[in-house]
């Protein structure tokens, strides 16, 4: 058996890498010549936990990774993993995803394999039906079902985690006509995953399964938020314990309930606004939607809000942002809060001065010479009058005294309470938590 992989982003990548290193023969394909090179040299193009350990452990074994598409002409299961970016009115870029398609449409006339294709990059309901699969029928001259077989198959993983996820998902989500070509499916993803729950469905739920997953979760997010700007103004309050108390009532749950300045990163945002949109294109208005997302937005002006509060206007105010991957454990800087604060700041006329453990260079890509970058903690903080804690990196729970020494006014946002145990000898406010004066 022989499977191919086309898009090598996080999801193509970890996929790739767990796969191989289990043994299995796969090619990895992905169009961008340079990142091919890495790849086959072991090198991973994102910081991702265990990604290279597992990559290496891949190309020890059958693992190829090539820029040529007519690759896929030997393989058995086809899984595309491109990327289907945001349009300015939040609908998503189908550009890329077509011309994959086309492409394995066209390599269809020649395969005697009937592969089944499994399609997990995003794609709002209706795609699978309306768009890939004619795509795939015209170019081949085939039929869906009976000479090739064609699978939702949408993917779950969180970055950071994202080979963990590939490896242990909570779920395998199956869309598509019950043909022999499912039934194979299930029975290699039951192989793959023994005790893992598999959803057999239609094309349109499983695409929406995907985007239901994402809202829920950002659902999560911006209600925990709102009620942390609730518990600012409530003397004492404290979001933690209330998020740790309503989590342990198992209809609530506890994960996605850490309050902060909001969700960011390269799908929650996205997902919400395809959602949004295509909602509005089927006639349905997307209230509680919209006011999820206005709650993100609005978590970002908030921030500035006790910026200017404490400082006063920031236009030539030195300002230390720490944190600017949209998360720990990531170099991805991709619809991140902090760099949408960092913007706004910039805008007002704030030096900025950041720090972040993994995402310097990629700020650097976005900034250039706009702002100032440093390796220390430390020297981030020199001669700064407001230092605002954006990503929850371990790094900057261990901040003390003697970090903060050479701010010219110590004064600390922390939007996600990593010092709020601390004694710290500072103007030290913490999203969430109430103000005792
Ligand atoms: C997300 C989904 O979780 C995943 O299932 C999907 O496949 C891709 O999108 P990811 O983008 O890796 O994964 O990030 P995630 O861990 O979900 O975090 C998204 C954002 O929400 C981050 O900015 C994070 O800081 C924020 N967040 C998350 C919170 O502010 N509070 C929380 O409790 C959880």
């Amino acid at each position: 058996m022989k499977i191919a992989i086309v898009g090598l982003g996080f999801v193509g990548l970890s996929l790739t890498s767990v796969l191989s290193a289990k043994g299995l023969q796969v090619v990895g394909i992905d169009i961008d010549k340079d990142k091919c090179k890495k790849i086959s040299h072991g090198i991973a193009p994102f910081f991702e936990k265990d990604l290279e350990k597992t990559l290496r452990n891949g190309l020890k074994k059958q693992l190829e990774i090539n820029d040529d598409i007519s690759l896929i002409d030997d393989c058995d299961y086809i899984f595309v993993t491109v990327g289907t970016p945001q349009k300015s009115d939040g609908s998503i870029e189908l550009s890329i995803i077509k011309r994959v398609v086309s492409a394995i449409g066209q390599n269809l006339k020649k395969n005697h394999k009937n592969p089944i294709i499994f399609i997990k990059s995003t794609v709002i309901p209706g795609t699978m039906q309306n768009t890939i699969l004619p795509i795939l029928e015209n170019k081949s001259g085939k039929k869906a079902g009976k000479d090739f077989g064609l699978i939702s198959n949408p993917e779950f993983l969180q970055e950071s985690s994202a080979i963990k996820d590939t490896k242990f998902p909570h779920v395998v989500v199956l869309g598509g006509y019950e043909t022999k070509y499912m039934k194979k499916a299930k029975k290699f993803f039951s192989k793959l995953h023994p005790k893992v729950p598999i959803i057999i469905t239609n094309h349109h739920t499983a695409e929406m399964i995907k985007y239901a997953n994402n809202s829920f979760l950002a659902t999560k997010i911006s209600f925990i938020n709102q009620l942390s700007n609730i518990c600012q103004n409530i003397p004492g309050a404290n979001i933690d314990d209330i998020a740790k108390t309503i989590g342990l009532d198992p209809r609530i749950g506890k994960l996605f309930l850490n309050a902060g300045p909001g969700y960011g990163g390269s799908c929650l945002p996205k997902d919400m606004k395809a959602l949004i949109n295509f909602a509005e294109k089927i006639g349905i208005r997307p209230t509680f939607l919209n006011e999820v997302e206005k709650t993100n937005e609005n978590q970002c002006i908030n921030i500035i809000s006790l910026i200017e509060r404490k400082i006063g206007n920031v236009n030539k105010k030195r300002i230390t942002v720490l944190g600017t991957s949209f998360k720990p454990e990531t170099d991805d800087v991709r619809d991140s809060i902090s760099i949408k604060l960092i913007k706004k700041l910039v805008k007002k006329g704030a030096i900025i001065t950041i720090h972040d453990p993994k995402a310097i260079e990629n700020t650097r890509k976005i900034f250039l010479k706009k702002i100032e970058y440093k390796k220390s903690i430390i020297d981030s903080l020199a001669k700064s009058q407001c230092a605002i804690i954006m990503t929850q990196w371990k790094e900057y729970s261990k901040i003390t005294n003697s970090t903060i020494k050479k701010m010219d006014r110590k004064i600390i946002i922390d939007s996600r309470r990593v010092l709020v145990e601390k004694d710290i000898d500072a103007d030290y406010q913490a999203i969430g938590i109430g103000n005792n004066k």
